[in-house]
């Protein structure tokens, strides 16, 4: 490339056309995937305090909401239970429950909106006492005898009517585990999108307030999620997954690691999501809400870099207000 003052970067940015020619990446309503949370309780909607313009909803309301998104031109929705302490034990034994709030719940927004994709958490977390995403024994978290829970969870939500299963445990072996008892059951369409590189990370504070399990977690999740320092390592989990039968893999906090978004993309190919978490969330919302940030251009912002940074999509909670500004154009 000729330098200065032959080459002039200026030239393209010249005017609102030329930025549109000369654009390397765009937002449509095609990468949202909308995050709910989904609850026992009484009431129809709860606000989650940490989460401004969040609320814990009931099925009739996860209904409705499945209505707008689909309207909204949102291709899928995924799932997360706040779930009564009262059901909550050692094994998490309510995951299982053909019965339970989210099968019942997938069920209903199958039957209402059918070409809607629903995701949902293969996942302990809201349904045990102590918090943790596995099986908890003197003080540890027991891998193998975790990945029979997540099997028969797994198939449970296949025959519920669930369109991806997503283990978001980050116990080894457990993509290959469902996977299997997936197929063995006659569900082999299911997809599986993997929480491949999930990290141990303090933006998933608001979520436990959402869920309820933050009250309930004993110690951290730092022996089975990533260490936030890691790059190579989150290579090797999603390279683990995809050798597994993952469809789809997730990274997860999202805006802090946007290289491993990029990194997984250039090494793998496969299609990758960001998970903008709960925390993430928080922040936007709680600067926004102070007239610190203009609320639209940076929620817009923070996910053209997802696309950016490689990503074929996004789960997060802004989904609904993003495709309604898309929609306005
Ligand atoms: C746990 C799970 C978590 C989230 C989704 N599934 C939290 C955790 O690992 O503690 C976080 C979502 C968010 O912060 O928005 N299975």
């Amino acid at each position: 490339m000729p330098s200065f003052p032959t080459t002039r970067m200026r030239r393209t940015r010249s005017a609102p056309w030329s930025r549109r020619l000369v654009r390397e990446n765009t937002f449509t309503a095609d990468d949202l995937i909308w995050t709910m949370i989904l609850s026992d309780g009484d009431a129809p909607r709860t606000p989650v305090p940490s989460m401004l313009g969040v609320d814990r909803v009931n099925i009739d309301e996860l209904v409705k909401d499945a209505k707008r998104a689909q309207a909204l031109g949102i291709p899928a929705i995924a799932v997360f239970p706040n779930i009564n302490p009262k059901y909550k034990d050692a094994a998490g034994s309510e995951a299982a429950n053909p019965n339970g709030i989210v099968p019942v719940a997938v069920k209903a927004v199958k039957d209402a909106v059918p070409d809607l994709g629903i995701i949902v958490d293969v996942a302990l977390d809201p349904y045990t006492d102590h918090g943790h995403d596995g099986l908890l024994h003197k003080g540890e978290i027991l891998n193998d005898p975790t990945l029979d829970a997540l099997k028969e969870i797994g198939v449970m939500l296949a025959r519920a009517g669930a369109d991806i299963v997503a283990p978001s445990d980050m116990m080894d072996g457990r993509i290959g585990a469902v996977r299997g008892a997936l197929d063995d059951a006659g569900y082999s369409d299911v997809m599986m999108m993997s929480y491949a590189a999930k990290y141990a990370s303090g933006f998933y504070g608001p979520y436990r307030d959402a869920i309820g399990s933050a009250t309930a977690l004993q110690g951290d999740k730092a022996t089975y999620q990533m260490d936030p320092a890691n790059t190579d390592e989150a290579l090797r989990e999603v390279a683990l997954d995809i050798e597994e039968g993952a469809d789809m893999v997730m990274v997860k906090p999202g805006m802090p690691y946007l290289d491993i978004c990029r990194r997984v993309k250039d090494s793998f190919g496969v299609p990758t999501y960001a998970f903008q978490v709960s925390g993430e969330y928080a922040m936007i919302s709680a600067a926004a809400q102070n007239g610190w940030l203009d609320e639209q251009r940076v929620i817009m912002e923070s996910l053209m870099c997802f696309k950016r940074a490689g990503c074929d999509g996004v789960l997060t909670y802004f989904a609904p207000k993003v495709a309604a500004w898309l929609a306005k154009g």
